[in-house]
């Protein structure tokens, strides 16, 4: 069917069914399918013509909304180029995004996802410079994080800042950001993006290691069971009312559930911070332009209506506040449309307490002891010259963070073997003696009495023990005896 037939057909039907068109488009049909751009798609059919026959497959192809409608820049634009007599630009930002789509652009404006190239440009020289390189940056951190993305002379895009889909990715436009991370380009589809796999090509690794923990929880067990009843081609899509055989990451951090709607800031539900040395509960201010910011909660929080600085420093109003206990009880919204309260509440005591566990035995003291070398300058400034950063580094953001995620997503196996397990081993046997090393016994008794040793958490190192299972279990008799 030729395209202007087909968006007229997409008018009568919008007009008449407006619910059957899930996705809320801001604009009327009337504002897109450029004539210009069906030359875009028949020189396209034979230049790069495997992604034109994605676009085929879409539902903005369906609707007519066509390559220009998208890709359309004005000669102000940094990006711009001519390209076959029009101008356009390569990248197509979360604002272009929003000249249709403006709920999920400004949702996702503000969120923790938008803001992880400014989340880590602190840290790169450390992390990145140090262990890695500039390299690195362009073709490990940038593909998840995201570039600055810098324009050269010619408009044309700079090769070591792109191509990538990083999820904060700060683009030409100053939009943040990049909506085919999860969507990918150019199917742009919704039931793709609710797949666990829409996620995990990021979080993977060994501080979110979420996709082997899913894999791993009942979640993703019945998930592979029953992939069939998920509905991920509906276009309502509502835990506990569309779909009820499982949870994907979605559902949980994203999607509608119950009286729940849907949110593309994946952070609101989430209550603690939970890759940090040691986890605090935190504050959701949400700013009346739109921006977010998260505080601990141990400070009190700001009131509505008064002036902040935001995370980049300037000033902004504070529109609302949700607590800690306000963002749990959105989670618990989720789990409620499949469980009961007393399963739902249970686990999360079981979940809290391993991350209070986690701060208390092990979190606070070992950053107390690294804080005190750093200051008794045992320790040279510079992060990752010395055995003992890198055991502290991985101790919370390896299997700390790990143990922490298992625990908050019900994999045991995170949480205890491949999680706390190793942060215990490498507390005990590597961390300690390498204070030692460094700080000499006499100074390092002192610090690990006053850290370590007068906590309840580790008086079993004093005290006399009854069974030692380390050279096993023999048949027949009590590992104890
Ligand atoms: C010119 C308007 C326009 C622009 C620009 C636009 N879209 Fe769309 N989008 C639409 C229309 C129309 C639909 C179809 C609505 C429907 O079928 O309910 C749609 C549907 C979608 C869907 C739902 C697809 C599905 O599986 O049902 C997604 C996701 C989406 N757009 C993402 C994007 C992204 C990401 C961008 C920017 C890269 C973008 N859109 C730019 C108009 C636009
Ligand atoms: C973190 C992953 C992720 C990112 C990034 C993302 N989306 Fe989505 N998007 C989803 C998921 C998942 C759904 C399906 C949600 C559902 O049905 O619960 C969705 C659905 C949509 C829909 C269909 C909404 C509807 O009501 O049918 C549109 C339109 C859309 N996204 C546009 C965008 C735009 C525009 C951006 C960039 C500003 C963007 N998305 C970025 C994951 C993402
Ligand atoms: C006469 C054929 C032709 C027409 C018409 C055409 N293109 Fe292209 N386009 C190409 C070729 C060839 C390339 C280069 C392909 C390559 O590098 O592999 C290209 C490259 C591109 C690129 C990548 C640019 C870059 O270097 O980053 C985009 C985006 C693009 N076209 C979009 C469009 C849009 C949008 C339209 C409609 C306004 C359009 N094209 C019309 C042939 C065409
Ligand atoms: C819904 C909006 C949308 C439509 C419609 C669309 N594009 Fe794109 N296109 C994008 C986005 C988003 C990117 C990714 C740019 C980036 O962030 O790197 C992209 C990237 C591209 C690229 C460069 C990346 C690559 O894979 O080579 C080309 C070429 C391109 N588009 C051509 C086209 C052509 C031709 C059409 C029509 C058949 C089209 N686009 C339709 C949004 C769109
Ligand atoms: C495979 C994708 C991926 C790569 C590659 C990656 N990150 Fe991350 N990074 C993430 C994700 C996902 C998170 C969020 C973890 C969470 O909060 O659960 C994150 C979090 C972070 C954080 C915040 C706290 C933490 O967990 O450490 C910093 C800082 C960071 N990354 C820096 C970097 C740097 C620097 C590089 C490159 C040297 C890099 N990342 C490479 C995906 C990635
Ligand atoms: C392109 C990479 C990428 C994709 C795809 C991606 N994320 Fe993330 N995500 C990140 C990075 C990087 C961070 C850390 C950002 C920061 O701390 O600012 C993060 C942080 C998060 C957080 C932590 C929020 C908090 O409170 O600290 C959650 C939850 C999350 N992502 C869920 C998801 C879900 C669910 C999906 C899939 C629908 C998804 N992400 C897709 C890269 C990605
Ligand atoms: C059954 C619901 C559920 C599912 C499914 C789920 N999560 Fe989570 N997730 C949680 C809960 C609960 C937390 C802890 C929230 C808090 O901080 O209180 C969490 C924490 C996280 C965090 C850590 C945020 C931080 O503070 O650093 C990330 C990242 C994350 N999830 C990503 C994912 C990804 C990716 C998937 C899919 C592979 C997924 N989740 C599947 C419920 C879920
Ligand atoms: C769409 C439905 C659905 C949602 C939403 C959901 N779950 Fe589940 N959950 C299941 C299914 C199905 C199972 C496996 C059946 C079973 O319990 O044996 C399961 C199993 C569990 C188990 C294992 C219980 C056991 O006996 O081993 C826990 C714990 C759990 N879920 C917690 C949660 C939490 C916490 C949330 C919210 C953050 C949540 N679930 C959200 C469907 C869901």
């Amino acid at each position: 069917m030729p395209s202007f037939l087909k968006r007229l057909l997409f008018c009568i039907l919008v007009s008449i069914y407006p619910e059957l068109f899930a996705a809320k488009v801001s604009i009327d049909p009337g504002e897109w399918g450029d004539p210009l751009g069906e030359e875009c798609v028949s020189c396209h059919e034979k230049s790069s013509s495997g992604l034109t026959r994605q676009w085929r497959k879409s539902a903005h192809a369906e609707a007519g909304v066509n390559c220009l409608d998208c890709h359309k820049a004005s000669v102000d634009d940094n990006d711009a180029i001519t390209h076959e007599g029009q101008v356009i630009a390569t990248i197509v930002s979360p604002l272009d995004c929003s000249r249709c789509h403006t709920v999920e652009y400004e949702q996702q404006k503000g969120s923790v996802h938008s803001e992880a190239v400014s989340i880590i440009e602190n840290r790169l020289p450390a992390l990145a410079g140090h262990v890695g390189g500039d390299a690195i940056v362009a073709a490990g951190c940038d593909q998840c994080h995201g570039s600055r993305v810098v324009i050269r002379g010619d408009g044309s895009l700079d090769p070591r800042s792109w191509p990538n889909s990083g999820i904060g990715r700060i683009n030409p436009d100053g939009s943040k950001g990049s909506c085919s991370s999860c969507h990918g380009k150019h199917r742009f589809s919704k039931a793709q993006a609710r797949e666990p796999s829409a996620c995990v090509r990021c979080h993977s690794g060994p501080d979110s290691p979420d996709k082997a923990i899913y894999e791993a929880s009942k979640h993703g067990m019945q998930y592979e069971a029953h992939r069939d009843e998920m509905a991920l081609d509906s276009d309502s899509w509502v835990a506990g009312k569309d779909y009820v055989a499982a949870p994907t990451c979605v559902t949980c951090h994203m999607g509608a559930a119950g009286k729940l709607k849907a949110n593309h800031d994946v952070g609101m539900r989430n209550m603690w911070s939970l890759n940090t040395p040691v986890s605090e509960k935190q504050y959701l201010v949400v700013f009346e332009d739109g921006e977010k910011m998260e505080l601990p909660a141990s400070q009190s929080p700001p009131k509505r209506g008064s002036e902040i600085n935001k995370t980049d420093g300037s000033l902004g109003k504070v529109k609302a506040v949700a607590t800690p206990k306000r963002r749990r009880q959105a989670m618990q919204l989720v789990c409620l449309e499949c469980h009961s309260k007393a399963l739902t509440e249970s686990f999360m005591d079981q979940f809290d307490d391993v991350v209070k566990l986690f701060n208390e035995k092990f979190g606070t003291p070992a950053k107390q002891i690294m804080q005190a070398l750093y200051s008794e300058e045992l320790l040279t400034p510079a992060p990752f010259d010395e055995p003992i950063e890198f055991t502290y580094w991985e101790l919370w953001h390896d299997e700390g963070a790990r143990a922490r995620h298992g625990a908050s997503m019900a994999s045991a196996n995170h949480t205890w073997w491949e999680g706390m397990y190793l942060v215990g081993r490498n507390f005990y046997s590597r961390f300690l003696p390498q204070v030692k090393e460094v700080a000499g016994s006499e100074r390092a008794d002192t610090l690990i009495r006053k850290y370590v040793k007068s906590s309840d958490h580790h008086q079993w190192l004093e005290q006399p023990q009854r069974s030692n299972p380390i050279l096993g279990y023999d048949v027949g008799r009590q590992a104890d005896e």
